[in-house]
């Protein structure tokens, strides 16, 4: 950590002192950019980028090359751990992603391979590796993961959902087949994760996409749950990386995610940041949260949208800045960049003693 020439991410993931707030944007690495789309055409398609570690390097490094962002985040998909699996992954245009094969039964679960995350996640370990190496110490990288439910859910599902009807039939006609899955889940999760931090990644999120799919106690029992076995296993294999735990749609739950154990919460934009800070006392760094709509208004509502957001976070160390969510496609990258110099400019003032 000391030889990162930016360190600004760790320390606000500490709540340790630091001169303005960092900033970095989920799916910062994207169809938003020509270089990327470019950079996917030379590959042949999304899934074969993800499977090259050089490619997945340079792809990684564009938005920091374009917008002097405060981290990188590894390219890959979180539906690596399915497939390694061996379910099949592929991707339909228009559908998003697919399974070949699903898992409905107690035989499906009993059929699935337990992936070993430097044997069967080879690539993902070397991508880790060649990121460091070409970041030279630039930025921190961040490693991710699905959370078990989200994994679940497209394993269940064989795909996308808007309706999570056969994931949630699982979990509420037969818990304990679910669990048994989430189980196995979480322990693939805390490997992987440790692998990537064995690799360098200087911090791992987990996205929990549709945590928020669920009621108030069914999110402790079937995510949240599996997703503080994830930090713990991650503690008693001695790795002290901060990690960030995003559930979409969890704003309601902020201060049972921030009793994991985890440094950093990832917020929506339906939340305020600063009732969320006086609800969790500084116990976490909250990561967030504006409308990731906002990119399409123009740069003076961009820019006051920053510094709203700033100010609702408050003075002092704990607040990442990034988007409620992934970065959509059709967003003008120019306005990205009006997003990351406005944090710049508008945050050291937060940051005076
Ligand atoms: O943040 C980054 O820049 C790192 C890369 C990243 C990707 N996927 C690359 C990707 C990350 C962090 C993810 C996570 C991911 N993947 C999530 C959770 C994140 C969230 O936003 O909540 C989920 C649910 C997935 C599953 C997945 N993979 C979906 C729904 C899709 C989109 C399908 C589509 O066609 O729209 C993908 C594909 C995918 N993963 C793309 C990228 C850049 C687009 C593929 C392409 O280039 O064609």
């Amino acid at each position: 950590m000391s030889t990162l020439k930016n360190d600004r991410l760790l320390r606000a993931l500490r709540r340790e002192p630091l001169d303005r707030t960092p900033v970095w944007i989920m799916r910062q690495a994207g169809r938003y950019l020509p270089e990327y789309r470019a950079t996917r055409e030379r590959a042949g398609g999304f899934i074969e980028l993800m499977r090259n570690p050089e490619m997945c390097c340079e792809v990684t490094l564009q938005p920091i090359d374009r917008f002097d962002l405060d981290a990188g985040i590894l390219f890959s998909d979180i539906l690596t751990i399915p497939d390694a699996m061996g379910l099949g992954l592929y991707f339909e245009t228009g559908e998003g992603p697919c399974f070949k094969r699903s898992v409905r039964s107690e035989a499906d679960i009993d059929a699935l391979h337990i992936p070993d995350p430097e044997q069967d996640l080879g690539y993902v370990m070397d991508a880790v590796r060649t990121i460091v190496r070409e970041l030279g110490g630039r930025v921190p990288l961040i490693g991710f993961s699905g959370s078990p439910w989200t994994l679940a859910t497209y394993m269940v599902e064989g795909g996308s959902t808007r309706e999570f009807a056969r994931v949630k039939t699982m979990a509420f006609a037969e818990p304990e087949l679910m669990h048994r899955l989430l189980g196995i889940l979480a322990d693939a999760v805390t490997a992987y994760l440790a692998a990537q931090i064995r690799a360098g990644a200087a911090a791992v999120q987990v996205f929990d996409t549709w945590g928020g799919s669920l009621g108030h106690a069914a999110y402790r029992e079937f995510s949240l749950a599996y997703m503080q076995r994830i930090v713990q296993g991650l503690r008693a294999l001695g790795h002290t990386e901060p990690v960030i735990l995003f559930t979409k749609g969890g704003g309601q739950w902020i201060e049972a995610i921030a009793a994991t154990g985890c440094e950093g919460v990832g917020l929506d934009w339906t939340t305020d940041l600063g009732h969320a800070r006086r609800q969790t006392g500084g116990r976490v760094a909250l990561q967030g949260n504006m409308d990731p709509s906002m990119l399409r208004a123009p740069p003076a509502r961009v820019r006051q949208e920053v510094a709203a957001i700033l100010d609702s976070f408050g003075e002092g160390s704990g607040h990442v800045f990034n988007l409620g969510h992934g970065i959509t496609p059709d967003i003008n990258p120019e306005n990205v960049r009006v997003l990351v110099e406005s944090v710049r400019e508008l945050s050291p003032a937060y940051h005076r003693r």
